[in-house]
């Protein structure tokens, strides 16, 4: 079949690149020209892995990257809506792509003879489809949803970094569509795939993606929640949820405590489902306490550290970890900016070092220094906070070494001080 993808974001290109590898022929579509042409010169516009070698393999064969409308709407059955849906100043979805796309489709569709089925993939809050996205295609191409064209609302359930394995690897596919035409028309694009395709409305599928996020995002705050506790009385929590997690109600997946969530999703989806439900006149107590311990929890590295070198004015802390998590670039709600303000609030000298993710915290914090190694960061410093899930992390025995004091606060639990090769003074955020 043939596909049009709306925004060549981590969604949108990582679609595109698995449709293509899936035999399908895909258009990518983007206002900014320079994704565009990196696209068209089998670039990844942005780093995730395994993307940059199907755009290479498929990049002016099956893959063509455009930014304009019509043309991908001609030359394709099916569009995928992949803009970006970011939260507004109080938190509440931003849908403003989300209608210019729809409004540019229903102007492209106008044009078109043939039937045309658009499918949203960003993230939108529970009814946006059908009274948002409907509307806008009716009004803009003059054609009737269900008679002249399909709708379906088809969530992603991509883990940054592991996106191009996730899409080739579903749990579940979910298409909200209208009707029967539409329902059978996506499944077919994901024929191929070793998953049932399960066929819903478009609000359900919606609020599947909202359940989905806030349930994982839940687990992360209930896991700090309990880490904390055990922390006021020596117990290691790891110990405690590495049992926890062998029921097979619960699961041992994202029960690791540490310094919180961050990333493009979790965040702004819990806060957008929050301001769905408040608009509807519900209080979301359970949400909002999410929210609230995620916001918290990095601060607690900050006390723990101040704890153990008492005043932080004119102390030398290296941060090791920017990105949200490890295998990523991406600094979105990355829990190590609200750690590097609360440093700076308090007079500290900030160094620090990510694998990844340096160039785009130089544009949050200019004036902290950046260094180019652990090893760099670490020499001579006072404390070290791990913030990162870094791989490389683990084995910076000799590095630690170089600190004026070893003395290293550990955010992700990737450290064991029983296995390494020197004594450092060793905290752990819940454990
Ligand atoms: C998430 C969802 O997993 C994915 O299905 C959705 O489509 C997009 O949002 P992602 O944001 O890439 O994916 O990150 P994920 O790997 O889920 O981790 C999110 C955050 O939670 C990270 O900051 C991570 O460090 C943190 N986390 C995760 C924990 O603190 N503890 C855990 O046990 C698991």
């Amino acid at each position: 079949m043939r596909v049009s993808v709306i925004g060549t974001g981590y969604v949108g290109s990582v679609s595109a690149a698995c449709f293509a590898e899936l035999g399908h022929e895909a258009i990518c579509v983007d206002v900014d020209e320079r994704k565009v042409s990196m696209i068209n010169a089998g670039k990844a516009p942005i780093w995730e892995e395994g993307l940059e070698e199907l755009l290479e393999e498929y990049a002016g064969k099956r893959i063509i990257a455009t930014s304009d409308y019509d043309l991908a709407v001609q030359r394709s059955d099916v569009s995928f809506i992949c803009v970006g849906t970011p939260s507004d100043e109080k938190g509440n979805i931003d849908l403003s792509i989300v209608r210019s796309a729809a409004m540019s489709l229903g102007e492209a569709m106008a044009k078109k003879d043939h039937y045309h089925v658009v499918v949203v993939k960003s993230t939108v809050v529970p009814e946006t489809t059908e009274k948002l996205v409907i509307p806008l295609l009716e009004k803009h191409s003059g054609k009737k949803a269900g008679k002249d064209f399909g709708v379906a609302m088809n969530p992603e359930f991509l883990r940054e970094g592991k996106a191009v394995y996730d899409f080739m690897h579903p749990d579940k596919i979910v298409v909200g569509a209208i009707d029967e035409r539409t329902f059978f028309m996506v499944s077919e694009l994901y024929r191929g795939l070793d998953c049932q395709v399960t066929h819903t409305r478009p609000t359900t599928a919606e609020m599947i993606k909202y359940a989905n996020n806030t349930l994982l995002a839940t687990k992360v705050s209930f896991a700090n929640e309990i880490g904390n506790i055990c922390k006021k009385m020596g117990i290691d929590t790891y110990a405690v949820m590495k049992e926890v997690g062998k029921d097979f109600r619960i699961s041992p997946h994202f029960l690791n405590s540490g310094a919180g969530f961050g990333g493009s999703c979790f965040p702004k989806d819990v806060r957008a489902i929050i301001g769905k439900a408040e608009e509807l006149g519900y209080e979301p107590k359970l949400l909002r306490s999410v929210i609230d311990i995620n916001e918290k929890q990095p601060l607690g590295m900050v006390r723990l550290l101040e704890q153990k070198t008492g005043e932080l004015q004119g102390k030398r802390i290296t941060v090791l970890g920017l990105a949200f998590k490890n295998d990523t670039d991406d600094i979105r709600e990355s829990r190590s900016i609200p750690v590097i303000e609360e440093l700076l609030r308090k007079k500290a000298l900030v160094t620090t070092y990510d694998p990844m993710a340096t160039e785009h915290m130089r544009k949050v914090f200019p004036n902290i220094t950046y260094c180019d190694s652990a090893s760099e960061a670490l020499q001579d410093a006072d404390a070290c906070l791990l913030m990162t899930e870094w791989d490389q992390f683990r084995r910076l025995d000799k590095e630690f070494a170089t600190m004026k004091r070893p003395l290293v606060i550990d955010g992700r639990h990737l450290l064991d001080p029983k296995d390494l090769s020197m004594k450092i003074e060793y905290e752990g955020l819940c454990w």
